[in-house]
């Protein structure tokens, strides 16, 4: 049988290069970002290559949003063996000092809230399954910058949401991952509202990674993510590990000779 995988922020970036590697691999998809026309036109070319994928927009920082995206799966699939929570935002990018009190809710709402509710809404059906969770994490998770508050409060939260779903759910097996740095989205929004918002030596060093061309293509992260949502051992449950860690590489290298 097909593996059923919910992957959020499938929109662009890391989400999207994921999805299109767990197509490859067989997976039945459900994908979610608030962008209707960009989820819906990777839908079609998953589907269009021979793959299983549905699109269902919305915030994920919305109860009915998760609600529905579990449903969907349940409803086309058949369950959820792997929900790959994976949308979030770097954005307020300013010192707690300047940072207005919405932004940094809004924040929270979506890197945290929502990978809860998600995770919240899938668990029955992850537990039928013995399915996986995997939360996106970052290194800003375990290391501060000036100017990140939000997201290093967010990253280290889901880090601590991840590892209490391995605790508590046996059949489960939970874990976070960090990607590295990646050349999306994400990181231009740095480049640009990091200008004001961070330590300038910290703002020039991530554009000098750009620059030099040292970021990573989504690509080989997104194997990596692939990979654990489709093979990650139960033991690792509660770790926060590495998208080049050698044993997530080893797991990488499997899937490929699969
Ligand atoms: N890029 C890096 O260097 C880096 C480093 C460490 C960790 N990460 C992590 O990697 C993951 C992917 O980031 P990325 O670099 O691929 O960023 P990205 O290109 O900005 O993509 C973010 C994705 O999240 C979606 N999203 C944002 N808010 C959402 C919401 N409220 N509801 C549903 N979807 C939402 C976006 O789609 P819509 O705007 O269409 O909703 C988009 O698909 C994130 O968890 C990020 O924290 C990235």
């Amino acid at each position: 049988m097909q593996p059923t995988i919910i992957i959020t922020g499938a929109s662009r970036g890391l989400g999207a290069a994921t999805a299109r590697q767990l197509a490859q691999l067989g997976a039945n998809l459900v994908l979610n970002a608030r962008s209707e026309r960009l989820l819906t036109a990777l839908a079609h070319e998953i589907n269009e290559q021979g793959g299983q994928a549905l699109a269902v927009a919305g915030d994920v920082s919305q109860p009915a949003v998760c609600d529905a995206l579990v449903a969907a799966a349940l409803e086309t699939f058949g369950g959820v063996d792997t929900l790959i929570n994976n949308a979030a935002v770097l954005e307020p990018i300013a010192s707690i000092a300047e940072t207005d009190v919405r932004a940094w809710r809004r924040h929270i709402d979506i890197n945290l809230i929502g990978p809860y509710l998600l995770t919240r809404a899938a668990l029955p059906s992850l537990r039928e399954r013995h399915g996986r969770v995997i939360n996106v994490s970052s290194g800003a998770a375990v290391s501060v910058l000036a100017g990140w508050s939000a997201y290093c409060a967010s990253k280290a939260a889901l880090n601590q949401l991840s590892a209490s779903v391995a605790l508590e759910e046996p059949d489960v097996t939970s874990l976070a991952v960090r990607p590295g740095k990646v050349d999306t989205d994400m990181q231009a929004v740095l480049r640009q509202a990091g200008a004001t918002g961070m330590a300038s030596a910290d703002h020039r060093r991530f554009v000098q990674h750009f620059e030099k061309g040292e970021l990573l293509p989504p690509e080989r992260p997104a194997a990596a993510l692939a990979a654990l949502a489709l093979a990650a051992p139960h033991d690792w449950s509660g770790q926060f590990i590495s998208w080049n860690d050698p044993q997530v590489q080893m797991l990488v290298q499997s899937r490929i000779k699969d």
